[in-house]
């Protein structure tokens, strides 16, 4: 087995291609295990993980913590919101105090770009960027591009379409990372006030008329409005973002080839697909969230491999 070339994980960037497929391998391993009678493996039992939450989350909370169980390691769990930091504690005495309960791991969500890079620089623990801001969302993107693999058997040529609230994801800037990386064509799709002007600088092209955007692609990549994160409106309505730019039935079954649709969730459905393309045979955005168990087993095995 090979190691990773980083010590922790905290966006896609930092990544080379041989990192990305021993991920994939050792993913597809751990992917068989949690398909046995028995899911577990007793390969972290030596270890100690602590999941932090600043920002809410399903999805990649509770794919973490199923990781890491079934990898035998110790877990604690934190959310922001039950915690000090309400009275005025800082980040890195938070993570401090947590780190003198001899935890090796941290895996973070903030709401901050760059929170994650700036914990490395000051805490000895390895640390897993599960979602900063608007800046990286490493795992989604690995379990995004391994369930493209999955599906079309390899991400290298394939043309795939990121659709909507580019801007302010996080999911889009590790998708394009990752996509480039493996070597596959990327293009965004959206309104221009949802397009960062610096997109084209990734390798990426812009194409703003849907239809276009989805004869053109294998893969469809359907990102969710973040109302969250909007401080402006950057579309008339939420109707009109929806007749111009989601997926309905009817679009889909009116394109010149089949196509794969993803969602990284939550969905607002009928917003970015509705619900009878969410839940179509095109769809695997439930086969993701599965993937996203067996690619953080994978990330976290492979960096504890570098901690012992
Ligand atoms: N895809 C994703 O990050 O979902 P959650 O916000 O539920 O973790």
């Amino acid at each position: 087995m090979g190691e990773l070339g980083v010590k922790h994980l905290l966006g896609i960037k930092y990544l080379k291609e041989s990192d990305v497929q021993l991920i994939f391998e050792t993913a597809d391993h751990f992917k068989e295990v949690i398909n046995r009678s028995i899911k577990k493996v007793p390969s972290l039992r030596d270890i100690t993980i602590a999941n932090i939450f600043f920002e809410n989350s399903t999805r990649t909370k509770l794919s973490f913590e199923l990781a890491e169980k079934r990898l035998s390691a110790d877990v604690i769990n934190f959310s922001a919101g039950q915690s000090s930091v309400r009275k005025g504690e800082t980040l890195i005495d938070t993570v401090n105090n947590i780190l003198s309960m001899k935890v090796d791991m941290v895996v973070m969500r903030h709401p901050n770009p760059g929170a994650g890079i700036f914990l490395s620089k000051h805490v000895s623990a390895s640390i897993i960027n599960a979602g900063d801001g608007a800046h990286e969302h490493p795992t989604q993107a690995l379990l995004d591009s391994y369930s493209i693999r999955e599906k079309l058997g390899d991400v290298a040529g394939k043309n795939v379409v990121i659709v909507g609230d580019i801007l302010h994801s996080r999911v889009a800037l590790s998708n394009i990372f990752a996509l480039k990386l493996q070597g596959a064509n990327v293009k965004v799709c959206g309104p221009r006030t949802l397009l960062p002007k610096y997109v084209e600088s990734l390798g990426v092209e812009i194409e703003t008329n849907l239809r276009k955007a989805l004869n053109w692609c294998d893969v469809a990549n359907m990102l969710r409005i973040q109302n969250e994160r909007f401080d402006i409106g950057y579309f008339p309505t939420t109707r009109e973002y929806t007749q111009q730019y989601g997926v309905n039935k009817k679009l889909l079954d009116s394109l010149d080839k089949e196509i794969v649709i993803m969602h990284p969730g939550p969905i607002n459905r009928g917003v970015e697909v509705t619900s009878d393309v969410a839940d179509s045979k095109q769809s695997i955005i439930l086969n993701q969230v599965e993937n996203g168990v067996a690619i953080r087993m994978a990330v976290i095995y492979l960096l504890a491999s570098k901690i012992k």
